[in-house]
């Protein structure tokens, strides 16, 4: 039996810190792991409850949805609306914001999230997890538009990441460092496990689709040209590669050992600026990044300065150790 320190308890701690704070911060984030521990479930027991498969229904951003996507956006959207926390949400999977319904009382934050990322993965039984920003709805908005979701990410409040892999984690920071959290399902709560997580400076260990490779601007190609020519190469060390498709899982695997991420700027189709989406995956993922000691980057600009334009928007997204980012942020500068 452990006697460790839940995700609850962690948080309630780190508001204790903050002056002013009324506990009502405290108690969003107690919705958003309710949540988690929801999906976790129904990704668990996956064909046994027959949630696997296409919903074969598009979302926004032109993607076939598949039906955990559809119902992981329901089980994130009902934890949340009703507790009086929110002012609204956004969704990878809704095409305009989300109010919050009549009926409830509205609150001083905004969430965006992802309910379900890397679901390309989840019929063949590999990692998947959820993503969440959360700011502060702007003073005097009770009743915000897409507009006033448009707050770059050096304004999150709180980011973090289940991650739905052989154990489900909870990865947090509210601006102070990062720490991850390993779900007991005997007990139904989250254990921190991974005390202030911080990625090594250096890596040996890059991971890019490499089947975009002819669309990708000279900066990639040359960085990732002197990784594959090893030890004879410029680099003169040898690399590995990994691409598991789930940012989520590639995020952490940088959190836990280092690494370099990339979906950079490409000219596949000239209208997306890259593939992830600014709201929900690349602004929480910089700032979880940022206070482990990497960089996010596009390669032009750091991606949590950048004035978001819409709450679907795509970016190019460089992440992870900070001296080998520095390095393709460099050769974007040559
Ligand atoms: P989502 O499943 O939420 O649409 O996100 C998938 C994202 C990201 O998690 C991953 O790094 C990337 O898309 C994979 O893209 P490719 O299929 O092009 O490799
Ligand atoms: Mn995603
Ligand atoms: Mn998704």
């Amino acid at each position: 039996m452990h006697n460790g320190v839940s995700v609850t308890q962690f948080i309630i701690e780190e508001q204790r810190r903050l002056p002013g704070a009324t506990g009502d911060f405290t108690s969003l984030l107690n919705d958003v792991v309710s949540a988690c521990k929801v999906i976790s479930n129904l990704v668990n027991k996956g064909s046994l409850i027959g949630v696997l498969g296409t919903a074969d229904t598009e979302n926004v951003q032109g993607e076939t949805q598949k039906k955990l996507d559809i119902i992981t956006n329901e089980v994130f959207i009902k934890s949340n609306e009703w507790a009086g926390h929110l002012a609204a949400m956004a969704s990878e999977e809704e095409d305009d914001i989300y109010p919050i319904p009549a009926q409830y009382p509205k609150g001083k934050y905004l969430m965006s999230f992802d309910p379900l990322d890397g679901s390309s993965n989840i019929d063949v039984n590999i990692s998947v997890g959820t993503i969440f920003s959360i700011t502060k709805c702007p003073e005097g908005i009770d009743n915000p538009t897409k507009e006033d979701f448009l707050i770059p990410g050096t304004e999150q409040v709180c980011a973090g990441y289940a991650l739905y892999g052989p154990s489900t984690m909870l990865v947090l920071t509210t601006g102070n460092g990062v720490n991850g959290f390993t779900l007991d399902r005997d007990i139904g709560e989250f254990i921190l496990t991974h005390p202030n997580m911080t990625i090594p400076a250096d890596t040996r260990e890059f991971a890019i689709n490499a089947s975009n490779q002819r669309f990708w601007e000279a900066p990639v190609q040359r960085y990732v040209d002197e990784c594959l020519q090893g030890k004879e190469g410029p680099r003169g060390d040898n690399f590995n590669m990994r691409w598991v498709a789930s940012m989520v899982a590639e995020v952490h695997r940088i959190l836990t050992r280092g690494g370099i991420f990339m979906y950079p700027k490409d000219n596949k189709d000239p209208s997306k600026a890259g593939k992830l989406r600014l709201m929900y995956e690349a602004n929480p993922m910089s700032m979880i990044v940022e206070q482990a000691g990497g960089i996010s980057h596009t390669g032009y600009e750091r991606i949590m300065e950048m004035q978001p334009n819409d709450i679907h928007q795509r970016v190019p997204v460089i992440l992870g150790s900070k001296n080998e980012v520095e390095i393709v942020v460099g050769y974007h500068k040559d």
